[in-house]
């Protein structure tokens, strides 16, 4: 049984959930921090190697209590709720001694000049400079930035590029341009994989895929499945990012309309790296990928 401490902000969400069920299921020990008075608690596995701690996120002695004999502190604050600023948890992952952070990336390549540009990402890009101020004074302390493009299933569930449910799609620039896609379950067995390759993936961002896939792709594999039309809507990113910053403008900007495209454009929109072909770390962390026929029979169950 590993001996090592895991605990996991924001543990309670779509990332967070099937992330903590897989270090159970590698026999860690996991805490899972959740703000005080929360009741997500209620969507964590019952197991004896899994507590629940509430924290004060502004409080670094509440945080630093908490990571006490930890290893590991995985961030996995949400996307709905804008990630919010990780200063005082990394702050307190340093008092506590933890070896290695995983700041709530999860997502598209934020390495990218044109990624590091948008506004949605000010709090990921605050999160990576101030944890590589932090590794250049503490050496014992690291951190690794996991990217893995777009959820997949994630995705297919909530409509996200392609909605398969609705049949129904805004495409950006004809469609065609590839991007990296990987599933809830590769991303929990990645992070287990990089705990166990702590040297290797140490202060760098590290880039896994199941599969490169594109709109139109995605498309192709639905109509083969079932046949039916769509409605899709065709837009370019250029136009797509102009409404987006506008949306963002407003007193209270509607998800869909501010966040969701520039999430899309960060996948798919040319010059933001969301293929991840050419320099992935699959190999290192023993991610075999998914081919044509993984991706039909994933496709299937969101139909
Ligand atoms: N690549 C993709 O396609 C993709 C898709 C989705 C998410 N992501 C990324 O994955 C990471 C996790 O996202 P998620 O969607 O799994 O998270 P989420 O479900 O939105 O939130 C996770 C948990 O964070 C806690 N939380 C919510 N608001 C908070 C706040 N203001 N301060 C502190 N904690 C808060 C809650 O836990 P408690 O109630 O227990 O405190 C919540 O259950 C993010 O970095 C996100 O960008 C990527």
């Amino acid at each position: 049984m590993p001996s090592m401490k895991v605990a996991i902000a924001g543990g309670t969400g779509a990332v967070g959930v099937p992330t903590i069920q897989e270090l159970l299921a590698v026999e860690y020990s996991v805490t899972v921090l959740s703000r005080t008075g929360s009741k997500s608690s209620s969507k964590l596995p019952q197991h004896t190697n899994l507590n629940v701690v509430e924290v004060d996120y502004e409080s670094i002695t509440s945080l630093t209590d908490a990571l006490r004999d930890h290893t590991v502190v995985i961030a996995c604050f949400g996307v709905a709720a804008p990630v919010g600023s990780q200063d005082a948890l990394i702050d307190a992952s340093i008092a506590a001694g933890v070896t290695r952070y995983f700041p709530a990336e999860f997502g598209t390549d934020t390495e990218n000049p044109k990624c590091k540009e948008f506004p949605i990402f000010a709090n990921k890009i605050h999160a990576l400079d101030y944890l590589k101020q932090k590794v250049a004074v503490y050496p014992s302390f690291s951190y690794t930035a996991l990217c893995l493009g777009s959820l997949f299933d994630w995705g297919l569930e909530v409509g996200f590029l392609i909605d398969p449910k609705k049949h129904r799609a805004t495409i950006y620039d004809g469609g065609e341009r590839l991007y990296s896609t990987t599933t809830l379950a590769t991303v929990s067995k990645a992070v287990v994989s990089i705990i166990g390759h702590l040297e290797e993936t140490k202060n760098r961002h590290v880039y896994i895929q199941d599969a490169l896939v594109s709109q139109n792709k995605l498309i192709a594999v639905v109509q083969k499945l079932d046949g039916k039309d769509w409605e899709c809507t065709y837009t370019t990113c250029s136009a797509a990012k102009a409404r987006a910053y506008a949306e963002l403008q407003k007193e209270n900007p509607g998800i869909r309309k501010g966040l969701f495209p520039l999430l899309h454009i960060s996948v798919l929109g040319e010059g933001y790296g969301g293929d991840f072909s050419r320099h992935l770390d699959n190999k290192l962390l023993g991610i075999k990928g998914m081919d044509d026929n993984d991706v039909e029979n994933l496709i299937k169950k969101y139909l």
